[in-house]
């Protein structure tokens, strides 16, 4: 059956991690918008070096950037989880295609700082954490052996301005689509990633 999932939160929230998860469980793509900026501003497509500014910032993308983007992805007859994406009132009316089901992974921003400064990532986007999910080597990523290194935004004062661009565009959004009877729940994103993708599974399934 298909299934258009999204999964929307703050910073850090833990996205990634249980879109990724979702998606292998239901045997359906894994949809990052950052994820597919931060590749083509690494690959300086003229799309990427427009982006990367923003993201440097903390700022959102512009929507028509985001949607050239990720407009191919949303046809997948087969299904996807989103993950951040939508983010603003414009990108969910230029859709096409219906969501079934939005999670919003809730933490407080205290914890969400708290991740961003101890995460670390592979080039080719496998992620963790030193604290909460560090690699068997220090440094070196489990899957590929690449080094990990810090994301570029994150850094104490970009993760505030995300979470501002959170406050300002997507709760409104979030609003929306409770609004709209989008069928939408709130899951407590703190605790073991374990925990977390039980809750997730328990919203969706
Ligand atoms: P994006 O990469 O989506 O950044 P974000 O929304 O700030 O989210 P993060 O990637 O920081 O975190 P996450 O929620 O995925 O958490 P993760 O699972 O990695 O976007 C980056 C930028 O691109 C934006 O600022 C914007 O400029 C642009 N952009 C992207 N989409 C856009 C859009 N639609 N429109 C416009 N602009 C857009 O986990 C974080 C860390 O915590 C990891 O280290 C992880 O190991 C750890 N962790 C995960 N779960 C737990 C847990 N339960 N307990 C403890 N640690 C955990």
């Amino acid at each position: 059956m298909t299934a258009r999932l999204a999964i929307l939160g703050p910073p850090a929230s833990g996205k990634g991690t249980q879109a990724s998860r979702l998606a292998e469980r239901r045997g359906i793509s894994h949809v990052s918008t950052g994820d597919l900026l931060r590749a083509a501003a690494v690959a300086a497509t003229p799309l990427g070096q427009r982006a990367a500014p923003y993201m440097e910032r903390g700022d959102l993308v512009p929507d028509a950037l985001v949607l050239e983007l990720v407009e191919d992805e949303l046809q997948d007859a087969a299904g996807f989880v989103l993950d951040g994406f939508p983010r603003t009132e414009s990108q969910y009316a230029a859709m096409d295609v219906p969501l079934d089901e939005v999670v919003v992974l809730d933490v407080p921003e205290q914890e969400s700082v708290r991740r961003v400064t101890g995460r670390r990532v592979c080039p080719e986007g496998h992620v963790y954490h030193v604290d909460h999910d560090p690699p068997e080597v220090p440094g070196v990523c489990d899957v590929d052996g690449e080094p990990l290194e810090q994301r570029a935004d994150d850094r104490e004062e970009v993760v505030r301005r995300r979470w501002e661009e959170y406050e300002d565009q997507t709760r409104p959004l979030i609003a929306l689509l409770e609004d709209e009877g989008v069928s939408l729940g709130h899951v407590d994103g703190c605790g073991h990633p374990d925990e977390v993708a039980e809750r997730v599974a328990a919203q969706v399934d």
